[in-house]
């Protein structure tokens, strides 16, 4: 059984290859699919929460909320109903679901807090590298019914819904149907002057 999962470098070496060196941790993060639908240990899910309040943020507002179920517990199929049928098809296997929201505004004036997408999604991302370094599938999605998540979930009309993530143990690809299998391997990138713009557009 071929586990090819976050911490499976060799094959994240050979899809990846940076045109710089930079930290290894951000190439060797990315996004299977392929879970063994163990459950995540209260310690783990909480280092991931850690990780996310420490990202920066515009005044330091932290506007980021994460929602969450775990497998097998009463909110689970809430969570879970939430996503689409491609979606519904691999994280079944996840052993967290979590929605995540973002306040819209500054708590102590109420003035709008223009960058809380930008905020919320800088913590997203330390919450997957910290998975993706603890051995653990995080995988963001955006196939989901927001609308329903907004009040499955009583989101106060101050927050924006901003996505879902599904965090679980690696499992052997063999889980997946032929077509998700098929996807299941690290992306490569644009290039760096296709990104980066000297003197604007
Ligand atoms: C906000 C967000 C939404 C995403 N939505 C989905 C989704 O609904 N379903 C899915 O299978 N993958 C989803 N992805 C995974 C992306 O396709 C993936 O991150 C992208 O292709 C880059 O690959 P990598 O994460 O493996 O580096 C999402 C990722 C992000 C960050």
């Amino acid at each position: 059984m071929d586990i090819l999962a976050n911490n499976n470098h060799s094959a994240v070496a050979e899809a990846r290859k940076p045109a710089y060196q930079i930290e290894p941790i951000i190439l060797q993060r990315w996004s299977p699919r392929a879970m063994s639908g163990e459950p995540i240990s209260e310690r783990e899910l909480m280092t991931l929460f850690e990780a996310a309040r420490w990202a920066p943020s515009s005044y330091n507002g932290q506007p980021w909320r994460f929602l969450y179920a775990r497998r097998d517990s009463a909110a689970w199929p809430k969570f879970f109903g939430l996503l689409d049928e491609f979606n519904q098809r691999w994280a079944k296997a996840a052993g967290v679901l979590m929605v995540v929201v973002s306040r819209k505004s500054f708590e102590w004036d109420g003035n709008p807090a223009r960058t809380h997408s930008f905020d919320t999604g800088a913590a997203w991302q330390n919450l997957a590298l910290q998975g993706s370094k603890m051995g653990l599938v995080v995988h963001g999605m955006e196939g989901f019914d927001y609308e329903k998540a907004a009040q499955a979930l009583n989101v106060p009309n101050e927050f924006a819904v901003e996505a879902m993530i599904a965090v679980g143990r690696p499992g052997p690809v063999e889980v997946l149907d032929a077509e998700q299998r098929e996807m299941e391997s690290p992306s490569d990138r644009r290039p760096i002057t296709e990104i980066a713009l000297e003197g604007g557009f």
